[in-house]
Parts: structure tokens; sequence; C-alpha cells
């Protein structure tokens, strides 16, 4: 395998980063996960904006664009990908230990990509099983969740609770206790005739998945309700899914105690999702960043 660090693709032994790295020693820096479909990486200018976004937060220094295009690129085919998992990581880089981010002077620039291992199909077919999380979601004002950013705590602590409890993902609330997101994950859920997403001010990140589904949503004629949500409007809807770059729209068959049925509208979504994954791919096909 092949990593790009830095400025240059090199073997995975050789992509090694300093104990130094203020990544490392305290979460500084931030990341993106895309997926490339058929050697296309999917909405990767979104990405690109949502990673100058959490760069800006920061106030870190990260590569230009059209460099991160290109070294995005170089990675998939160094390692002869087509359909693929990528990740970029960014750090404030390597630096005396100490909090100030001046003590490092060059980020530390990452792209890994690896084979795209596919989700099982039972999954999408009975829905996954999901648990409400204590842990709540970070307050905007402590770490904003519209940071994708290294320190990963508060989800990771979420996701303990998951797999304690036997459930595939955790939702978790926000400080008030309206829903969030899950620990990787938006959520949606359909009440009515209604598709029902947590808004962005209650405290989620930003999904670009989020996105997509709510514009297909709206472009097949659906009603779109971006609001502030509790337990008991999930508790009491027909269906529900979350959605992130990697598993698409995935369907949910529990939260807690409340079981959902065959989920209609949520298959319809994920046929409108494959279509424009597909016109996507065709559109974008050869291009190289
Ligand atoms: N996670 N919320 C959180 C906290 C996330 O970490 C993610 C993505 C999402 C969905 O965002 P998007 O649709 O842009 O993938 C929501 C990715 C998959 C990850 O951490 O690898």
């Amino acid at each position: 395998m092949y990593i790009f660090l830095n400025d240059k693709i090199v073997p995975e032994p050789e992509a090694v980063v300093s104990v130094y790295d203020h990544g490392f020693l305290y979460g500084d820096g931030i990341y993106e996960t895309m997926r490339a479909y058929e050697g296309v990486i999917f909405m990767l200018e979104k990405h690109l904006g949502r990673l100058g976004r959490s760069a800006s937060f920061l106030k870190l220094r990260v590569p230009d664009e059209e460099l991160i295009r290109r070294a995005v690129y170089q990675t998939l085919d160094a390692n002869r990908l087509s359909d693929a998992y990528i990740r970029i990581t960014i750090s404030r880089g390597k630096g005396p230990v100490g909090l100030d981010p001046a003590l490092c002077t060059e980020p530390t620039f990452v792209v890994i990509a690896e084979q795209f291992k596919p989700y099982a199909e039972t999954l999408y077919k009975e829905g996954v099983r999901l648990i409400i999380a204590k842990t709540r979601r970070n307050l905007a004002e402590a770490i904003n969740p519209m940071i994708k950013s290294l320190n990963f705590l508060n989800n990771i602590f979420a996701k303990m609770e998951a797999k304690e409890r036997d459930a595939y993902e955790a939702i978790m609330l926000n400080a008030e206790g309206c829903i969030a997101e899950g620990t990787i994950s938006n959520i949606f859920f359909i009440k009515g005739d209604i598709l029902c997403t947590p808004s962005l001010d209650t405290g989620v990140l930003d999904g670009i998945t989020r996105d997509l589904v709510i514009g297909l949503a709206k472009g097949a004629g659906m009603g779109v309700r971006e609001a502030r949500f509790y337990p008991e409007d999930i508790f009491g809807a027909a269906e529900v899914f979350f959605s992130n770059t990697t598993a698409e729209i995935m369907p949910v068959s529990k939260v807690e105690d409340a079981i959902y049925g065959a989920g209609t509208v949520t298959r319809a979504l994920r046929d409108l999702y494959r279509e424009r994954v597909t016109r996507y791919v065709e559109e974008n096909r050869g291009r190289k960043g």
C-alpha cells in the first residue's frame, strides 16, 4: 500500500509521523472521509469545501485545494484503486510539547486510500439497530460538531456504548436532549409524509450525504423538515435511516425498543441516491482532480 505523506507518495512502512505531532499529542487536526466509485471521487469538491471550513475553525494552514485534489488522485493511482475508501488527515504538525499552534511550523498532510469494503447487503435489507447514547454530543460552544476534527473522543464514547449494547450505531443527543446525530452519521426519520432530520443548529456535522438526501427528497416532491427533534419523535416515526459517505443510506430496524417497518421511502431515497452516484460518475469520469 502507498500513502501520500506531506509532498509525496511513499510505501506504507515509510509513512510515519513524529511522536511530537500535535495531531497525536492533542488531537489538533482535521480529516475528511470520501468514497471513490469506478475511479471517480464522489462529491470531491464538497469534501474539499468542508475540509477548508474545518481548517478555518482551527486556523489551520492547509495545502491548497489543487494540490490536495492531485494528491488524492495520485494516491488512488499508486494503489491501482477504483472503488475506494479515502481519508485525508491534516494535523497541526510536529512541534515542541505545548498547546500553542504556533509551535508547529508545517502541517502534516496524509492521504490514505484502501479498497472499499462493501457493507453486507443484509444490513440494507434488514436494517440496523441503534441505541440512544448517554454520551451527549459536544456543545457547539465547546468543540463545534461542524468541525470534522481529529478530536473524536466524544463520538468514541458513544460508539463504546453502542458496542456494549450490541447496537450498530448510537444516536447522540445534544446538551438540551434534542436528537443530534450518530457517531459517524446523520439521522433521518419519516413522520407522516415528511422527511425529518435535525437542523444544523442542533449541533451536527453538515454531512455531504445529508445535504444530498435533503435535495433528492425535495426534488422528488417530498416535504422535508429540518428542526429540533426529541427521542419521542423518532420513537413514533414510520421509518428511520442514517446517512454517511461510506454507507450512503442505511435503514434502521430499531431504535431502543421502537421497531420500524419495511422502509419504502428509505428504499426510494436509496434508489435516487444510487442514480445520483451513477450520474456523477458518468459526468466526472477521467477527471484527475
Ligand atoms: N463520518 N456526522 C458525523 C459525526 C460524521 O463523522 C459523519 C461522517 C457524518 C456524515 O457525513 P458525510 O455524509 O459527509 O459522510 C455525520 C465519516 C464517514 C467518517 O468519520 O469516516
